[in-house]
């Protein structure tokens, strides 16, 4: 519990406020005005993307992401490209002084040096400079540095942050400044800040990834003026942040062909994107035995165990598992069902399940054993004909059950009866 203290109410606001007001005159949706906009191109393209094209003018759009996921390194590089395309920018730093952000721009290349840069955490002092500057697009870095000196809680509080938020973002309507707001997320997503601030602003991109990894990605949890299923995939350089276009293809060359992976055809917002799931099942020394899932939601993990072990005929009670999507990216989706159960029984019975090719898979187990459709599965498939892999195990006429599904599994071991695609459950191409 924080005390918050209410600001005074200006003079003659006292009043009863029945006699103040003024009847508007309401109009057909029609009939209103609405001048095309132009949405402004950041010139990163898996940024545009997941933003629905470009920033909108006058949008707010907060940014959180964990510590030294690479917030201010994009935001940095849209900036120095929007300034590049001759827009006008601000960069408002609160938590670097400006000769750091100066070190990052230098990493960045010689654009990201012609992008203006302010260093302060006083609200007013940043509203004024705004509203002097009057950039096209400005960054604040961060949303839960800057303080109102005319409240009483500490820069961060959920009373320090809202009116921030709520202050820039009467400014950036009225003056048409498209204003992105960079915040902190902790990993547990519980920091009150940019929580409070997701009904106010009109996107909320997340910026996800392990630090220690390679590959991060962008997603829209919430955005008017776009999809919320776009994904970028971002990976960290010297340079900056490079986007990675064709990620299907690194995750494939990529993948092992060892027992235990299978690459998963997923659907990343309204891209198919081929990655590898690997599965590890080991004797276990302790009871309960572990469930590891990396990249993979626990549970989902848990119900796949339960319908191999009920339907499937692989009962890992007794094992270690441990569940890994390959270049720390996240599948949340059902479609990652079967890949993730034919990785597991793979990886239990000690057999690859390719011959030469990688073995890709989609689709969702039902509670009772049966494989269900999910969306899009032409262009899953597709996608994983693109890159050369003939075998995709799917929900279809032939494979309508994991039982039938994991016959693929036999099918390896007599290579011959796997060539050709020649088994009972693997619709091959
Ligand atoms: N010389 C370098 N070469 C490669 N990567 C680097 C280099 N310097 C920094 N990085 C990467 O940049 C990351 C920091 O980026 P950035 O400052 O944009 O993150 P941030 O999300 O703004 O962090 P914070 O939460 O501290 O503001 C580091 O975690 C590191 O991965
Ligand atoms: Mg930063």
């Amino acid at each position: 519990m924080t005390e918050e203290k209410r600001a005074g109410a200006p003079a003659g606001r006292s009043a009863p406020a029945r006699s103040a007001g003024r009847a508007l005159t309401p109009v057909t949706l029609g009939e209103v005005h609405a001048p095309k906009v132009e949405r402004l191109r950041t010139g990163i393209g898996e940024f545009d993307r997941v933003l629905g094209g470009g920033v909108v003018p006058g949008s707010l759009v907060l940014i959180g992401g964990a510590p030294g996921i690479g917030k201010s390194t994009l935001t940095t590089a849209a900036l120095a490209n929007l300034a590049a395309a001759g827009r006008k920018v601000l960069y408002i730093s609160g938590e670097e002084s400006a000769a750091q952000v100066k070190l990052r721009a230098e990493r960045l290349g010689p654009h990201a040096l012609g992008v203006p840069i302010v260093a302060d955490t006083d609200l007013d002092a940043v509203l004024a400079t705004l509203e002097a500057e009057r950039p096209d697009v400005c960054v604040v870095d961060s949303v839960q540095v800057l303080y109102d000196p005319a409240l009483t809680g500490a820069p961060g509080s959920v009373s320090q942050v809202r009116e921030v938020a709520g202050r820039l973002m009467r400014l950036a309507k009225e003056r048409g400044i498209a204003t992105l707001l960079v915040g902190h997320v902790t990993k547990e997503g519980s920091l009150a800040g940019p929580r409070v601030l997701e009904h106010l602003v009109d996107c909320v991109l997340s910026f996800e990834g392990e630090r220690e990894r390679t590959y991060r990605t962008l997603r829209a949890l919430k955005n008017r003026f776009g999809s919320t299923n776009e994904v970028g995939v971002f990976e960290m350089h010297e340079e900056g942040l490079v986007e990675v276009e064709d990620a299907s293809a690194r995750f494939v060359t990529e993948a092992t062909r060892a027992p235990g992976s299978v690459v998963l055809c997923a659907m990343e917002g309204s891209r198919p994107l081929l990655v590898e799931v690997q599965a590890l099942v080991a004797p276990s020394e302790i009871v309960p035995p572990r469930r590891v899932a990396n990249g993979v939601d626990r549970n989902r993990l848990a119900l796949v165990l339960a319908v191999l072990a009920r339907h499937g005929g692989f009962s890992l009670g007794s094992a270690d598992v441990f569940v890994s999507v390959a270049g720390g990216v996240r599948v949340d989706e059902p479609g990652a069902d079967l890949a993730i159960a034919l990785a597991l029984a793979s990886a239990s019975k000690g057999i690859s399940i390719d011959v030469d090719k990688p073995l890709a898979a989609f689709g969702e187990l039902g509670l009772t054993g049966e494989l269900r459709h999910v969306a899009h599965a032409d262009r899953r498939v597709a996608e994983a004909r693109k890159f050369g892999l003939e075998r995709i195990v799917h929900p279809g006429q032939r494979a309508g059950t994991l039982r039938q599904a994991l016959a693929v599994l036999n099918g390896s071991t007599e290579k011959g009866a796997a060539a050709g695609g020649g088994t009972a459950s693997a619709q091959a191409a």
